[in-house]
């Protein structure tokens, strides 16, 4: 069983994340903590409760980070709408949050379990993440591993070059890229083969209840701002890979590459720049000694979309089930 904490701002592939995560017997759903980046993190942290309030599930609710480390908040208001999960109905929350910062409920519990126990699964920006590496070094010896969805070695989606997670706070991925831990970028390469196709909304639409109703109203809003938007096919899954690739590592193949984040260009800011093991890699990023290549990052490269979306529909079986 993996044992996760999720750090999200929902957010609507967020909160196939978060059914996803607490569908699938094979995670331990540690916490859900939230971050600004979609919304700001009043309605990032309210759509989390009330996604886990209307599906029962029961995992503390830790509010983090209100913006970025150093620049100013970017929200994504244009592809998630007003209230960041617009769209679907939800209920209003009826439990209360943990009473503790995300950051500190991050350390809390990494440094609560077994050394290389607990997987850190941002899949917003990285704020928090980074904070809990600055205030507390030890837990980059103590996770298991980080699986960030974020990046792109390909094409951007809010600059021709970067990927909004990343865009969104880029001093934080940096840290979170430089510190010593094993990260997984599972950037846009992967995650635009994570499509709701018409094959997987049918195969939803048939399951019928309430969580497959909220999950094809999710991708009717996002179909929208994403095709419109960004000239995508079909709604992009981005979030829940990170979680389908801790059930089944099968899911998608990696790639080896030592990856670094620009955080300084005029027009490249917030790009994940890849240096890849096989294709070359290059042995040096600018000469200098402190700049050895070091190809220690994986990067998400290839998915199986039929395995991908099993997941998917398990989920919704699995919750619709324990539901009635
Ligand atoms: C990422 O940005 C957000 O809009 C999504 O939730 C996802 O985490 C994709 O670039
Ligand atoms: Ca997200």
């Amino acid at each position: 069983m993996e044992k996760i904490i999720l750090d999200c701002d929902p957010g609507h592939d967020d909160a196939i994340a978060i059914l996803l995560a607490a569908a699938n017997p094979k995670i331990d759903l540690l916490g859900i903590t939230t971050v600004s980046g979609n919304h700001n993190v009043d309605n990032t942290t309210r759509n989390a409760l009330s996604v886990c309030t209307a599906y029962g599930i029961k995992v503390p609710v830790a509010k983090g980070s209100p913006g970025p480390l150093l620049i100013d908040q970017v929200l994504a208001v244009e592809i998630h709408g007003e209230t960041g999960l617009d769209g679907p109905e939800l209920p209003p929350a009826s439990f209360e949050l943990d009473r503790r910062h995300a950051v500190d409920f991050i350390i809390d519990t990494v440094m609560a379990h077994e050394p290389k126990t607990v997987t850190l699964v941002p899949v917003g920006p990285y704020t928090n993440i980074a904070l809990a590496a600055r205030k507390e070094p030890r837990i980059v010896e103590r996770v298991k591993r980080v699986v960030a969805m974020g990046g792109s070695f390909s094409r951007g989606n809010i600059t021709p070059a970067a990927e909004f997670n990343v865009y969104a706070d880029p001093e934080a991925a940096d840290v979170v890229f430089r510190a010593g831990w094993d990260v997984t970028m599972v950037g846009l390469d992967l995650t635009h083969q994570a499509l709701a196709t018409p094959d997987l909304q049918d195969r939803v639409r048939a399951l019928g209840g309430s969580i497959s109703r909220f999950i094809l109203d999710i991708w009717e809003f996002i179909a929208t701002t994403h095709g419109g938007l960004l000239q995508i096919e079909y709604p992009a899954i981005h979030d829940a890979c990170c979680v389908a690739a801790l059930i089944d590592p099968e899911v998608f193949s990696t790639e080896k590459a030592d990856i670094r984040v620009e955080i300084a260009g005029h027009w490249t800011k917030g790009m994940t720049v890849c240096n890849f093991e096989k294709m070359g890699g290059m042995r040096h990023f600018g000469g200098t000694a402190s700049e050895q290549v070091n190809f220690r990052h994986t990067v998400a490269m290839k998915l199986d979309h039929t395995k991908f979306c099993d997941l998917i529909v398990d989920a919704v079986e699995r919750l619709t089930r324990q539901k009635a």
